[in-house]
């Protein structure tokens, strides 16, 4: 039995980590997140007290984060601000939470000799053309937002402690993620969410974009074989073979919610929009045996449509103020 520290843990993706985690083992965890706009409490609701605990901090806090880290055995790090749009209109959060929150940990791993997992995008690799080849391990860094060039800056930190320091650490650079509990601001639930609401879907630009679609589950299920099974110091592609115009995705949520599949909008595009990305996720196969299982991306959407039906008061208290942000920009 190991403990864990998960940073971010009441977000999106490291929630529904640390949900799996403890349903599949015995291990203690720790959440360690500073509860920004983009966490919510309550996606940890109905977790084994003896088992579980919500520390509310920064990955910033230098005290904070040396004192945690000594005290659990392995270190998951999630906490990022994680949005694009987000980061065009105020980069300074994303500088500091992604780069001098990931220093902070590294730190602190390097003194307490912890070891490490670093979760990262596949945004760090830049954009794909259409028919180009999929991004793998060695593809070179080449981020087009301030989000993904802070996170290129965080991998590029954890390389360089464990070629300098010798950590004990693995990274994993994973696609668009899609499922239950994520935040009303990103693309598939903030359509299914305003289509509960009457509102017509927007779609960015021309609506030709790709994205390489992942259910959370398959990211988290990853994570956990890296940890397991993943050799020290490398880097690991986690994809599902997912790729889908953002029109594809709208067209899908719009006939899964029995409406006509043209009504939607066309809107001014995201600057430096990212054309396509696309995972050969092959290593991860090969080394460490592992699959996606969520393969089929209609009935995962079908499943998390019917996941923000049953589930509003979740997403409720966030709508307005996030399209009122939007609305801004
Ligand atoms: P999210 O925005 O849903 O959650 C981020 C969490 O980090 C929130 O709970 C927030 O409160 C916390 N946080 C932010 N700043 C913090 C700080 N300074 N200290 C402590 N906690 C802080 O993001 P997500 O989509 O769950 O992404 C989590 C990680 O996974 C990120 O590192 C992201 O780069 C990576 N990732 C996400 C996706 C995706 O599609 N969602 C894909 C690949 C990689
Ligand atoms: O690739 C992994 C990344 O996926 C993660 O690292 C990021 O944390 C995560 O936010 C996500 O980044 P994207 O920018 O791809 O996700 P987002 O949900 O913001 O947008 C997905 C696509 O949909 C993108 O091409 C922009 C487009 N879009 C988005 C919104 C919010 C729209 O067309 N309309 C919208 O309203």
């Amino acid at each position: 039995m190991a403990s864990f520290l998960v940073t971010g843990g009441a977000g999106f993706v490291g929630g529904n980590f640390v949900r799996s985690l403890l349903r599949r083992r015995d291990d203690n965890v720790t959440v360690l997140d500073a509860l920004t706009y983009a966490a919510n409490r309550s996606t940890l609701d109905s977790l084994p007290r003896e088992r579980f605990r919500l520390v509310e901090g920064s990955v910033c806090d230098e005290e904070l984060v040396h004192r945690m880290v000594a005290d659990h055995d392995v270190v998951v790090h999630f906490a990022a601000q994680s949005h694009n749009d987000n980061s065009l209109a105020d980069p300074a959060p994303f500088v500091e939470t992604n780069l001098v929150g990931t220093f902070r940990i590294l730190e602190a791993v390097r003194r307490h000799e912890r070891r490490y997992h670093h979760v990262s995008t596949d945004e760090v690799y830049g954009d794909l053309a259409v028919d180009q080849a999929r991004f793998t391990e060695a593809s070179p860094y080449a981020p087009s937002s301030p989000y993904s060039a802070t996170k290129a800056g965080s991998d590029h930190l954890v390389r360089a402690w464990v070629r300098s320091y010798g950590i004990r650490a693995t990274i994993s650079n994973c696609s668009n993620n899609y499922g239950p509990f994520q935040h009303v601001e990103k693309f598939i639930p903030r359509q299914i969410t305003n289509l509960i609401d009457g509102v017509r879907p927007v779609l960015y630009g021309s609506g030709d974009n790709v994205r390489d679609w992942i259910h959370v589950d398959d990211h988290t299920d990853a994570v956990l074989a890296i940890i397991e099974r993943g050799r020290i110091g490398e880097t690991y592609l986690i994809g599902a073979d997912g790729e889908r115009s953002n029109r594809e995705v709208i067209e899908l949520i719009l006939a899964a919610m029995r409406r006509p599949v043209d009504a939607y909008d066309l809107v001014a595009d995201r600057p430096g929009h990212d054309l396509r990305y696309a995972i050969d996720w092959s290593k991860l196969r090969d080394e460490l045996g592992w699959r996606p299982r969520h393969g089929d991306f209609a009935r995962g959407l079908q499943e998390t449509i019917s996941w923000y039906r049953d589930n509003e008061s979740w997403w409720r208290p966030t709508k307005a103020a996030t399209e009122a942000r939007y609305a801004s920009e």
